[in-house]
């Protein structure tokens, strides 16, 4: 079956590049820290390890040498870069945006550079976003990114969150096609899930300070078997509309790229779909969910398997709530 419209001009992903931290944090880690056990995380969530970032170092670290990973792989100069979208929900610090700052790292003294927090959906927001700068054709080059430090807001001492998260940083290069590239996307968010996964402390409504730090808002906290419902519904919801709206079975769809958050997650979204065994990618096992990075990350780590021309859906749930898919070619 062949997808696309004549004519169209499309944002085509022409690189893609990623960063993990160094150090992990293994289930047999967790387990001198808490009341918690290897064969539990791994049952409940596939999670074995997950990575940590250095904590000197921040977001824009990673971010940095994600974008220096893509540039090298796929020989790109960085100054020809209108545009660097960065989707997290961790930034170096409320101002400036993380943007800037990895654009000075690089050496880009005149780029328009901003962040989005969608969460664990950041990422397809800031894709489509991207998408669509390149469709108005005012833009050549788009980079894309999806980075979280997610590791300084984990309550290393609760096991409800603290076997989930790792941190990471992935990026991906935008350029125009005339063949193909985004084909759709469709996006919502919902805000009265707020209170089931959030992060409340820092922000204007509690400026962090020492009583706030006391009274643990700076800590991610969420109600898991709340949001793994929500996930599993919203997400295939999604994916069906993606599907529909574009004329598409899920027989079409050469890969899913769900968002990492939990291995039941994104079983019972490929049961929810039906999708083939083998094609709803995975990359949980050593990185657990780091936000907005999982979904490049797991698209850089399976490269191998992702051929030129193959349809690739994408799909993501996080606080807000935030959801969404959309849906690309492999133009590489
Ligand atoms: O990007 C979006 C971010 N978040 C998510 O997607 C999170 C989605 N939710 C989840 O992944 C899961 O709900 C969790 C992994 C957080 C929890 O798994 P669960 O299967 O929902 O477990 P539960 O909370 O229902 O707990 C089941 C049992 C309880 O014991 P009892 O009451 O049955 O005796 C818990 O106390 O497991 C116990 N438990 C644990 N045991 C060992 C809960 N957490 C742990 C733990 N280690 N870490």
């Amino acid at each position: 079956m062949s997808v696309g419209v004549p004519n169209r001009l499309y944002a085509a992903i022409t690189g893609i590049g990623g960063y993990i931290p160094a150090n992990t944090r293994s289930n047999s880690d967790l387990e001198k820290i808490c009341d918690t056990s290897d064969e539990w995380i791994v049952k409940r969530t596939g999670i074995k390890e997950r990575r940590i970032l250095e904590e000197d170092l921040a977001t824009s670290d990673m971010a940095v040498r994600a974008i220096e990973d893509l540039a090298a792989k796929y020989n790109k100069n960085l100054h020809d870069i209108d545009a660097l979208l960065v989707a997290t929900s961790t930034p170096d610090m409320p101002m400036p945006a993380t943007a800037n700052i990895i654009a000075d790292k690089l050496g880009l003294d005149n780029v328009w550079a901003f962040d989005m927090n969608a969460a664990c959906s950041g990422f397809l927001y800031a894709l489509d976003l991207g998408a669509s700068l390149i469709e108005t054709r005012r833009y050549k080059n788009v980079l894309v990114v999806g980075a979280d430090n997610i590791s300084t807001y984990v309550d290393i001492h609760d096991r409800s969150t603290n076997i989930l998260f790792g941190d990471g940083a992935g990026v991906v290069w935008l350029e125009p096609s005339t063949e193909g590239g985004i084909m759709d996307a469709y996006l919502r968010s919902n805000g009265s899930g707020r209170s089931f996964l959030n992060i409340e402390g820092g922000g204007s409504l509690y400026p962090m300070d020492a009583e706030d730090a006391m009274a643990d808002k700076r800590f991610l906290k969420q109600d898991g078997k709340t949001v793994f419902k929500h996930a599993v519904q919203s997400m295939s919801d999604a994916c069906f509309q993606v599907m529909d709206r574009n004329g598409l079975t899920i027989n079409d769809i050469n890969w899913l790229v769900p968002h990492q958050a939990n291995q039941r997650i994104i079983d019972a979204v490929g049961r929810a779909l039906d999708i083939p065994e083998g094609r709803a990618l995975s990359n949980i096992e050593y990185l657990g969910n780091t936000i907005a990075a999982t979904i490049p990350l797991c698209i850089w780590q399976n490269l191998k398997q992702i051929k030129t021309g193959d349809l690739v859906m994408l799909t993501a749930f996080g606080a807000g709530f935030s959801w969404g898919a959309s849906l690309f070619k492999w133009m590489i």
